[in-house]
């Protein structure tokens, strides 16, 4: 957790262990830092010189002085160019912010002071400079050791941070501070979950979260246990959780405004809380990554309790279909038939295109029980899509040309960046099946099984705005990110907090 405070004294005027400065690659030696170096860091400038430091992106310097008999040190953070798409230097605020917290670990330092930098080298206002920082620092604090009992390979995870900025600047940083705290913490929450092993974060302990966040936020909410789930015609849902001992779940949240003509969203989230395959077993190598195949709905579940803190003047409901995937004298086999909640019917072929089936009976859902202006799907649904991608974007496919540009605007901004796939309906044919309405795993001659297992979902969204995020390659163990850490990335909460803060306002990027 971090502990901010917004103060209006000049930077190195603050009593603190660390001053950090973020500077883009046009660095150079000022008055200012002369005059601190004279104080603390006698040999400052000729270091600077020694090791080159430019403020190039990634770049980072930390020099250790002294105040008296305490340590202090200067943590000098590279912007990069600002030579670049403003959203590209956005996100170079972000990994600075990152490799703020971690220079403070390796450093040992508790509280560190901080210059805000200019709003306008990122082209937006300052409320976004002060969320974003907040947010990302928070992000770079998060560490999964719960199961680790070495105190000593524990990691700090609480800091104090000082903000220095001119006070006419503060009623907007306070805001951007506090939403910060919010999504930071919505964010590594959902991490937290796709952390925790299978055998603890089960369908049954994920839905008593969500239960938990509703009744803390008043929220509206429907549970549906796994007899429901059968008696309710959701085949698909039924059918994938079957062949495990945990029971299925499908849970839906609903976040209203008072504000009146509000639109409603609906966002689904896949919640596979461990993909073994299924019958159609996957390999040995990497499947304990698989408990990680919730990250959908923890990026769904975590948003919603996000968006009580943030009242935006929108309605949301969250669905999660929760399921665990196992083979047993009681799992699906390959060749069975199913229905879904929508009526239709599905070959399955492959046990381990699972996604798509508890996918289908939660689209369905949403889609019959609420006049939808939207509905956003994320699922950790293809190999397919993390190969053509890698881990930096999630894929996006969409049949609203619209609501594709407002998700694209919102990824630029929030850090959790899309790129579209070509959805044409050349792809359709491709899950077809002879003995159903169709077939849960695309035909090999159409390859594209990103695109194709879109197209599956298609047929479950009616005529709603609809756009489908593959995370299955930005969900967990994303390299070269100074905020993330091996694990999951809680990819998604950003994206849809901005998409739905925004969404009454002209869209932009
Ligand atoms: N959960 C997996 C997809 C996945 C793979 C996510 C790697 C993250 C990393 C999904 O359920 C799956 O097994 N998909 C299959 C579909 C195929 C059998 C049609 C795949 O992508 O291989
Ligand atoms: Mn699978
Ligand atoms: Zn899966």
């Amino acid at each position: 957790m971090l502990n901010v405070q917004v103060s209006e004294k000049q930077l190195f005027d603050q009593q603190t262990q660390a001053y950090v400065v973020m500077t883009d690659d046009t660095f150079e030696f000022n008055e200012t830092l002369r005059s601190l170096a004279s104080q603390f860091y006698p040999a400052l400038e000729a270091l600077l010189e020694q090791r080159k430091f430019k403020g190039n992106a990634g770049e980072k310097l930390v020099v250790v002085g002294a105040r008296g008999n305490e340590p202090v040190y200067l943590i000098l953070v590279g912007l990069g160019s600002m030579q670049q798409p403003h959203y590209d230097r956005l996100e170079q605020l972000r990994r600075a912010a990152g490799h703020v917290i971690r220079a403070a670990e390796a450093a040992k330092v508790e509280h560190f002071a901080l210059a805000v930098p200019d709003e306008r080298w990122f082209a937006v206002d300052i409320y976004t400079v002060a969320k974003e920082l907040v947010a990302t620092m928070d992000m770079a604090t998060y560490h999964f050791d719960q199961y680790i009992t070495d105190e000593s390979r524990k990691h700090r995870t609480d800091y104090t941070v000082t903000l220095c900025a001119p006070a006419i600047t503060h009623d907007q940083i306070k805001v951007g501070v506090e939403h910060g705290l919010h999504v930071g913490y919505a964010v590594n929450q959902a991490r937290h979950w796709c952390d925790l092993p299978a055998s603890v974060l089960t369908p049954t302990h994920m839905a008593e979260h969500a239960e938990r966040i509703a009744t803390t936020h008043d929220l509206k909410y429907k549970i549906f246990t796994k007899d429901q789930i059968y008696e309710m015609g959701m085949g698909g849902l039924y059918a994938v959780g079957k062949g495990s001992a945990e029971p299925c779940r499908l849970v839906v949240l609903e976040y209203h405004t008072q504000a009146p003509d509000a639109p409603t969203i609906a966002l689904v989230g896949k919640g596979v809380t461990f993909d073994s395959g299924g019958l159609s077993i996957k390999p040995a190598a990497r499947m304990d990554e698989m408990k990680d195949d919730m990250a959908g709905a923890a990026a769904v579940i975590s948003t919603m309790e996000l968006l009580a803190h943030l009242k935006p003047r929108v309605n949301v409901i969250g669905l999660a279909p929760l399921a665990e995937n196992m083979p047993s004298g009681t799992a699906t086999r390959p060749g069975d038939i199913v229905q879904f909640y929508n009526g239709l019917t599905a070959e399955i072929k492959n046990t381990d295109a699972e996604g798509r089936l508890i996918l289908a009976d939660a689209l369905s859902y949403a889609v019959k029980h609420y006049k939808l202006d939207a509905m956003i799907n994320a699922a950790t649904l293809t190999g397919s899509c993390a190969y053509a991608l890698g881990p930096f974007f999630c894929g996006l496919m969409s049949q609203h040309e619209e609501l594709s540009q407002r998700v694209m605007n919102a990824s630029r901004r929030s850090g959790d960046r899309a790129w579209p796939l070509p959805f044409h309906n050349d792809y359709k044919v491709a899950v077809r099946s002879t003995v159903a309405d169709i077939c849960n795993e695309g035909n090999s001659t159409y390859r594209a099984g990103a695109i194709t297992a879109g197209f599956f979902l298609k047929n479950f969204v009616g005529d709603v705005p609809w756009v489908h995020l593959d995370i299955a390659g930005t969900s967990f163990n994303v390299p070269d990110m100074s905020y993330y850490r091996p694990g999951a990335t809680g990819f998604g909460v950003r994206l849809f907090a901005d998409l739905i803060m925004n969404w009454n306002i002209q869209a932009s990027a």
